[in-house]
């Protein structure tokens, strides 16, 4: 059978750098190969840059500061102003002409600090109403794999009952795609424990192939979860893959509801690691029906390859 055991590149897109609330200091994180700082100005506007000092190579996001609007390198504490420019040594002197960090776009949604890989950006991702929601919270694993993939997850219908035992599944709304966006929504009966389950619908908007907003309502339950599913890429075929839960619904009690259900749908996510870590990915995969929309998906996807 063919297939590489990836598809070929990083696509272009927003993918998660860190959570808002990391960052009351610089931070390290990554995208697509590159090691990147992240970090938030005296107006509250996080910003991401290349991590690595052109001084004398500090990773400025292991042990960097915050001053005012520029971040500061913990070696000799050189500055570098938003555009990353430097702006100046740490000894009252000029910086070396040109010097300067690479800048990534970025974006803040839900208190998730967003970067974009591939340029400047094309499309947005959507704002949050956050309005009676709890803050998010995050479970994050790194893993193989590729953001195509772990997005592919909410169109392969086929694999919710192999995999994640779903019964009586129904698409409730049919793939409708717009630009970088799709829409898409089902309902199946999901199995709690011992056998007991209960009617649930999801409603996905995915943006991108970093971005898929999950809206869940379940029968006879007062409660509404907001799940979001990030795989960012770490390189070519690793993953920091995070999923984030808010919870909406019964006032006080949702904030100690959050922990216990982010854990049993981050189990739910866990379920697909035994395939994801041996399987290969298939270009032209031979489907049949009942397979949901992963034809579509497969020529939608295309758009955030611009290179190839
Ligand atoms: S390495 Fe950053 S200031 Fe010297
Ligand atoms: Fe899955």
């Amino acid at each position: 059978m063919g297939g590489s055991l990836r598809p070929a590149a990083v696509p272009v897109g927003w993918f998660a750098l860190t959570t808002g609330d990391d960052l009351r200091a610089p931070v390290p994180a990554a995208l697509a190969g590159r090691e990147l700082v992240v970090w938030r100005d005296s107006r509250g506007i996080a910003h991401a840059h290349d991590a690595y000092c052109p001084h004398l190579g500090a990773h400025i996001g292991h042990g960097g500061s915050v001053d005012g609007d520029h971040l500061v390198c913990p070696f000799h504490g050189f500055r570098f102003g938003a555009d990353g420019a430097c702006v100046g040594s740490g000894y009252g002197t000029a910086g070396p002409p040109g010097a300067a960090i690479g800048r990534v776009p970025v974006c803040e949604v839900g208190g998730i600090v967003f970067g974009w890989h591939g340029g400047e950006p094309t499309f947005a991702l959507p704002a949050l109403d956050a309005t009676g929601w709890t803050s998010f919270g995050v479970h994050a694993w790194e893993l193989p794999g590729h953001p195509q993939e772990v997005t592919e997850n909410s169109v392969d219908v086929g694999h919710f009952a192999w995999v994640h035992g779903y019964r009586d599944l129904a698409v409730e709304a049919a793939w409708a795609a717009d630009g970088a966006t799709v829409r898409l929504g089902y309902g199946f009966t999901r199995p709690w424990v011992a056998g007991w389950g209960s009617r649930q619908h999801i409603a996905i908007t995915v943006v991108g192939l970093g971005y898929s907003q999950v809206d869940v309502t379940i029968d006879h339950v007062p409660l509404r979860l907001r799940l979001l599913v990030l795989p960012t890429p770490l390189s070519d075929d690793r993953l920091l893959l995070r999923v984030a839960l808010a919870v909406r619904g019964v006032g006080p009690v949702d904030a100690l509801l959050k922990p216990l259900l982010l854990r049993i749908y981050a189990r739910e996510v866990e379920d697909d690691f035994a395939i994801w870590k041996h399987k290969r990915y298939v270009e032209r995969p031979m489907l049949a029906k009942g397979d949901g929309a992963i034809g579509p998906y497969r020529r939608w996807v295309r758009q955030f390859y611009p290179a190839e």
